[in-house]
């Protein structure tokens, strides 16, 4: 019953990272296809590698998954892969994150990448009647002098890439490293969003919006400070909640005690969302499904994050309305 409603209930996704989108299976045809040895031999044996004690552990695998793709064409698959799982879960809108520097290190050109993830996005616009956007992340475990050499390799493409985040390595690797590289991100045009708070402390937070000015906080679990909440509240900023990410990486022990709603209690404005699905164990659905069942959550609470899904995305007024009519008038219809 509820599980029904969810997985009707018409939602944006606002923090999704597309390598962490990359299921075994299409890993390792893409990885066949390039002849591109994995360390696993099997897909069992990727999957049970899947075991994470923190944030590091995980991203250690999630880069080694990523360095299979080498062409447009895998960079394509990969995303349209998603965009038909956003299609079959009412995810009507999508903010898709992408980390050139995974790919560019390699040796991978910046084309070649946000080509094939736009094509993907163009298509599922036309073919799936999924709406999208891309946010480019810097990876804040490099320099900032590697941050500067993305902006300027993705000035061509400006046009295809609404906003800027920060993503990897976050303990260690505060805010500020990437204040001047964020300030001529916001100087080309690009909506500053970041991640904060995931591992990191509340300093963190504040770095964020005072130092790279950001719109939305990725995570944001360590935002427990008085002043730091009201300040979040004054700027009318979202947080983008992953329950799923927070178990697999021990940042929350059991979603029973997943702060979501004493973040709802402060007054603060709630997304759900699934961060790396492929490797959390569950896409969006899955993720507003399994805490509605540890918190016993209401459907107007369900409805609370679908609606902010779409008030606090990137997109424009006009299309922020229409979805917001269209959330409306399934809630009419189905509540
Ligand atoms: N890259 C992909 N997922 C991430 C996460 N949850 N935190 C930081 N960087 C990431
Ligand atoms: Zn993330």
């Amino acid at each position: 019953m509820m599980n029904k409603f969810i997985s009707l209930l018409p939602k944006a996704e606002l923090h999704l990272h597309i390598e962490g989108t990359f299921e075994p299976e299409l890993m390792f045809k893409i990885a066949q296809r390039n002849n591109i040895k994995l360390e696993f031999n099997s897909v069992e044996e990727l999957k049970k590698a899947y075991q994470f004690d923190c944030l590091q552990d995980f991203l250690n695998i999630y880069y080694a998954g990523a360095s299979v793709l080498i062409h447009e064409q895998d960079c394509y698959d990969l995303t349209w892969a998603y965009l038909e799982e956003c299609a079959k879960q009412n995810v009507r809108h999508t903010e898709i994150m992408f980390d050139p520097q995974t790919h560019t290190e390699r040796g991978v050109k910046f084309e070649t990448v946000v080509k094939g993830i736009s094509n993907a996005c163009q298509d599922a616009k036309d073919k799936l009647n999924v709406s999208s956007l891309l946010i480019m992340s810097y990876l804040r475990h490099l320099s900032e002098e590697s941050a500067f050499k993305t902006l300027e390799e993705s000035l061509p493409y400006k046009h295809l890439i609404k906003a800027v985040g920060l993503d990897s390595s976050e303990m260690g690797n505060p805010p500020s490293k990437f204040q001047r590289v964020f300030e001529a991100s916001i100087k080309e045009g690009y909506i500053p969003v970041a991640h904060a708070g995931e591992e990191g402390p509340a300093e963190y937070i504040w770095e964020a919006l005072n130092l790279l000015k950001i719109k939305r906080i990725d995570h944001g679990n360590n935002c427990f400070e008085d002043d730091l909440i009201e300040e979040i509240k004054k700027r009318d900023i979202a947080l983008t909640v992953c329950p799923l990410s927070n178990t697999a990486l021990r940042v929350v022990d059991d979603l029973k005690n997943h702060p979501v709603l004493k973040m709802m209690e402060k007054g603060l404005k709630v997304t759900i969302n699934s961060d790396d699905p492929a490797y959390f164990g569950g896409q969006v659905n899955e993720n507003y499904i399994q805490l509605q069942k540890a918190l016993n959550l209401t459907k107007d609470q369900l409805i609370e994050f679908a609606e902010n899904s779409f008030k606090y995305s990137l997109l424009g007024q006009k299309e922020k309305d229409d979805f917001l009519n269209e959330l409306n008038s399934f809630i009419k219809t189905y509540h």
